[in-house]
């Protein structure tokens, strides 16, 4: 008896799948984090398994790292691989320009310093998370534990001089404890509603002392893979400046759900 998969859950596995199309033999790649990037490890995984693929994967958190590991790929860390070829990640929102807002699982540091490193970044969604303008997702930003009260308050007093629309900062917690990122430090979720200029956001937001990175990735994505649970394909490419719609993708097969269904 097997489970049946959500739309939007075949549309992440169609995008992730679509997307592992451009992992190369020999590629160094930066593996993202969330439920999107889990099936593109899995994917890979299985590439590597079945058809001998080699690749070498660096993870953007513990958990995609212990996936990875699971799934027979090979891992190393960012050192040792000195620069990635690739890297393929999910994302909380993406705009016209492909900006992203990226963190909702707490792993934006290690997601932004790996695909900064890297020749490519490729962004796997579903069409939710196409926006007009950045925002409504709440916008995560890490801070170190020291002080982070004063941090939270020094970032509020930022955003009055901010084209914001809402000013409200939370500290992520995790059940009841407070929330701590795979550096050991906190998350700070600011809810936005929508973002004047996210690059001059971005920029502000990192200058107060506490604040380590938030989690606008201006300029950053290459290419973004949006996938539809009915098989289709939209692919946004920033530097050839095109939408390319695969209707459906061709790599769909009749049982691609019904195999991966829990
Ligand atoms: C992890 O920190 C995030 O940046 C994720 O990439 C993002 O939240 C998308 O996750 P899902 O694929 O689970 O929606």
């Amino acid at each position: 008896m097997t489970a049946e998969l959500s739309s939007i859950e075949k549309a992440k596995i169609v995008s992730a799948w679509r997307a592992a199309e451009f992992v190369e033999d020999g590629m160094r790649v930066g593996l993202g984090t969330g439920s999107t990037a889990a099936w593109l490890v899995r994917r890979l995984g299985q590439m590597v398994r079945d058809d001998g693929l080699r690749i070498r994967g660096v993870p953007t958190s513990t958990r995609t790292a212990d996936l990875a590991r699971a799934e027979g790929i090979e891992v190393i860390s960012l050192e040792q691989a000195g620069w990635l070829d690739l890297t393929i990640d999910g994302a909380d929102e993406f705009d016209g320009e492909l900006n992203l807002i990226k963190g909702g699982g707490g792993a934006l540091l290690q997601e932004k310093i790996v695909a900064t490193a890297s020749d490519q970044m490729i962004v796997i969604a579903d069409a939710a998370k196409q926006v007009e303008t950045l925002g409504a997702f709440a916008l995560p930003i890490e801070v170190i534990p020291f002080g982070w009260q004063v941090t939270q308050k020094l970032v509020e007093e930022l955003l009055v001089s901010m084209d914001v629309q809402g000013r409200a900062t939370t500290l992520r917690k995790s059940g009841d404890a407070v929330f701590v990122t795979d550096e050991g430090n906190h998350i700070l979720d600011l809810n936005l509603g929508r973002i004047g200029n996210a690059r001059k956001l971005s920029l502000a937001i990192n200058q107060i002392p506490g604040v380590v990175e938030n989690g606008l990735f201006i300029d950053i994505c290459d290419i973004v893979v949006v996938g539809a649970a009915d098989g289709r394909v939209t692919l946004h490419d920033i530097n050839k400046g095109s939408v390319v719609h695969e209707d459906p993708w061709p790599g769909i097969g009749d049982n691609l759900f019904a195999d991966l269904a829990g």
